[in-house]
């Protein structure tokens, strides 16, 4: 593999500011005020669980994605949930996952008693493999397959017309896992409303976030909206009586209005995501990190039909872990998403799979490195971070 030219490092030196993986600080100064403003609402209303913040933010999400409603739950992991038992998925089924994904992506299937089958990944775009979710329909099964649950990984949807061709094919609702991709679309539709239903986190690193945990589920089909609203509620349609079992996942009303506040501003961080994600790429092919043949980093791919809305830059690198050592002690900060993949999960173990079984995700999880992004990255700040990788390959 021929060496990359390192760009010039006069700059590097130890006493530079550190670069964190994700800044919060610089996002609650710009929005203080009106944030404050919002839990002050809350508390004199006095009226903390469900209510009108939790409606109003159902509604306006379901305005931003284009779904008919929206359910506010407690975490993404909730509405992952909410949303598979509302399409139906039972004890004894099987779902169809990403092995390459957050463990939730995976667990929420195991609650609903149902059966994750764990598929591997595309090299460029580290989504599901799309062919291997259409092998599966189409080989001898022994299970139930009752959903597909696709995750937007790091921002950028899935391939959805392939999905959505088999899901027709085989009468099979897609639940999309959106937790990392608000905002993201597929064809200029909007993530959110490309299956039957849709999962979205606002826990505090993603692209829109809460103040703690918080979660919520659109759909495309109000009688699922109306079946989540009564599980997330102890399966109560009204008043101590239960039709059904549900749980507490209500969502807090201040952490909606805190959403509330920072919905607006969403399309305008994400813009700022997409600009430096393609500031570190212009940096990283300057500094000679990309040549053609057998680069020491690649970048991941976007798809020209997606719309993507880097809630990470993530590079896959030569020699990952002592490049993150490297960047780790001048104090840039960075994260592997994911060192696991699922189907090797102790306690998955029950499933079956072996090392070796989906290679690619395998591969990736050796390879991946998150970057910092945040929509106020500084390019001065991107500027250091390609340097010292540069510094660390030449
Ligand atoms: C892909 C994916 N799915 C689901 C979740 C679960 O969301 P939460 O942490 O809000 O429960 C996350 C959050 O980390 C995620 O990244």
């Amino acid at each position: 593999m021929s060496k990359p030219s390192p760009i010039s490092t006069k700059s590097s030196n130890s006493k530079r500011d550190a670069v964190p993986l994700l800044d919060l600080h610089r996002q609650y100064q710009t929005i203080r005020d009106k944030v404050l403003a919002a839990v002050e609402r809350v508390c004199a209303s006095q009226h903390f669980v469900l209510g009108k913040e939790v409606e109003l933010l159902e509604d306006e999400l379901a305005a931003f994605t284009g779904a008919a409603a929206a359910v506010g739950c407690a975490s993404g992991t909730d509405a992952l949930w909410l949303a598979l038992v509302a399409a139906g998925v039972k004890s004894g089924d099987a779902v169809i996952t990403t092995t390459f994904s957050f463990f939730a992506s995976a667990s929420a299937i195991t609650r609903t008693g149902a059966r994750p089958i764990l598929v591997d990944v595309d090299p460029h775009t580290l989504n599901i493999d799309v062919a291997q979710v259409e092998a599966i329909f189409r080989q001898k099964r022994c299970y139930k397959i009752r959903a597909i649950l696709p995750v937007h990984l790091f921002g950028q949807c899935a391939d959805m017309d392939s999905l959505q061709q088999i899901a027709e094919e085989f009468h099979i609702p897609i639940i999309e896992d959106t937790a990392q991709a608000i905002g993201a679309s597929w064809k200029e539709r909007p993530a959110g409303s490309l299956g039957v239903a849709a999962a979205f986190s606002f826990y505090p690193t993603k692209n829109l976030s809460a103040y703690g945990d918080a979660g919520l589920v659109t759909t495309v089909d109000p009688e699922m909206a109306e079946h989540m609203r009564r599980l997330r509620n102890h399966g109560s349609p009204r008043r101590y009586l239960h039709e059904e079992m549900g749980w507490n996942s209500r969502l807090d009303a201040i952490q909606a209005a805190i959403l509330r506040v920072k919905l607006p501003y969403i399309q305008k961080w994400n813009e700022q995501r997409r600009e430096r994600a393609k500031h570190y790429d212009t940096l990283l092919a300057q500094a000679g990190l990309m040549p053609k043949g057998e680069p020491p980093i690649k970048p991941l791919q976007t798809s020209p039909q997606a719309h993507h809305v880097f809630h990470q830059y993530v590079i896959r690198a030569e020699r990952r872990d002592d490049l993150r050592n490297v960047l780790t002690d001048r104090k840039i900060g960075t994260e592997i998403y994911y060192p696991i993949p699922l189907h090797l999960q102790p306690c998955f173990a029950y499933l079956g799979y072996l090392e070796g079984d989906l290679p690619v995700s395998e591969e990736a999880a050796r390879e991946v490195l998150a970057l910092p992004m945040f929509p106020e990255l500084r390019e001065d700040e991107q500027k250091w971070v390609v340097e010292s990788i540069a510094e660390f390959y030449s």
